[in-house]
C-alpha cells in the first residue's frame, strides 16, 4: 500500500475567483497540462510557484524550453493563467513554453519519469512551529529523490529568508549524495518575498547538483 504523504502546504482556495479566472481554470488549465511531456530534454520545474512570478521569468529566460510549475494553491494557479493570456484568453508568445501542475508536486513526479536541467524552490512553506516540522517539503529524502529527476548537469536552485529553515535544509542535504554548488544567481523577487521583506532576512540560496 502506498504511503500517506504528509501535506506540505496550507490552503488550496483563497478568496474568490472571478469569472474569468474560473473560465481560465476551466479551459486553459487543462490545455497546458504537463501531463504528455516527453522526455526530450530542455525542461524546467519550479515547485510552489505562488503567483508564478519567476515561473514566467524563467520562461522569458528561457525561449524554447518547457518550464513546468506545480502548484496545490488554486489562487496562485489563477493569478498565473490571468497573466500569461490576453484578452481572448490565448496564450501570450513569451509563455508559450509554460506548462501547469494544479496540484501536490510529489504526485506529479510519481506519475512521469521526466528529467530537468533545473528544479527551481522559492521560499518553501518553512512551517516554523515544531509540532508542524513534518510538513516541511525539503527533507533529505525529497532531495534524493529531486536528485534521480536531475539531467547530468542539472541543478536544485533553493532559496528561503527563513534562516533556521535554511540551516536545516543544509542538514538535510547531508543526508543526500548532492553537493553543493557556487550559488552565483540572479534572482527576481517573488510575491511572497516583497511581502515579506520588512520583518524577515534576505534570502539565501543553495545550489545542488549530482
Ligand atoms: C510560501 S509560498 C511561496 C510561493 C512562491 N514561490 C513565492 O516565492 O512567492 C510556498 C508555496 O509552495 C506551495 N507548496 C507547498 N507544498 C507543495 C507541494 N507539495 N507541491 C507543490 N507546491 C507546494 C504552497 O502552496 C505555496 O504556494
Amino acid at each position: 500500500m502506498e504511503k500517506q504523504e504528509i501535506r506540505t502546504f496550507g490552503r488550496r482556495h483563497g478568496k474568490k475567483l472571478s469569472a474569468r479566472q474560473l473560465r481560465l481554470i476551466d479551459t486553459v488549465l487543462p490545455a497546458i497540462s504537463p501531463k504528455n511531456i516527453k522526455n526530450a530534454g530542455n525542461l524546467i520545474l519550479e515547485i510552489g510557484f505562488g503567483a508564478g512570478e519567476h515561473l514566467r521569468d524563467l520562461a522569458i529566460r528561457n525561449p524554447g524550453k518547457i518550464i513546468i510549475g506545480a502548484e496545490p494553491f488554486m489562487n496562485g494557479v489563477a493569478s498565473l493563467l490571468s497573466a500569461i493570456t490576453d484578452d481572448s484568453d490565448g496564450i501570450l508568445p513569451e509563455y508559450a513554453g509554460i506548462r501547469v501542475w494544479a496540484d501536490d508536486v510529489r504526485i506529479f513526479l510519481r506519475e512521469t519519469d521526466l528529467q530537468f536541467d533545473e528544479i527551481w524552490v522559492l521560499h518553501p512553506d518553512p512551517w516554523p512551529k515544531a509540532k508542524h516540522e513534518k510538513r516541511r517539503l525539503l527533507t533529505g529524502e525529497f532531495l534524493s529523490q529531486l536528485g534521480e529527476r536531475l539531467t547530468e548537469s542539472g541543478q536544485i536552485i533553493i532559496g528561503t529568508d527563513h534562516h533556521e529553515y535554511f540551516d536545516w535544509i543544509c542538514e538535510q542535504v547531508k543526508k543526500t549524495t548532492l553537493s553543493r554548488q557556487n550559488t552565483g544567481i540572479n534572482m527576481i523577487e517573488t510575491r511572497y518575498q516583497h511581502k515579506n521583506m520588512a520583518g524577515t532576512d534576505a534570502p539565501k540560496y543553495l545550489v545542488l547538483g549530482k
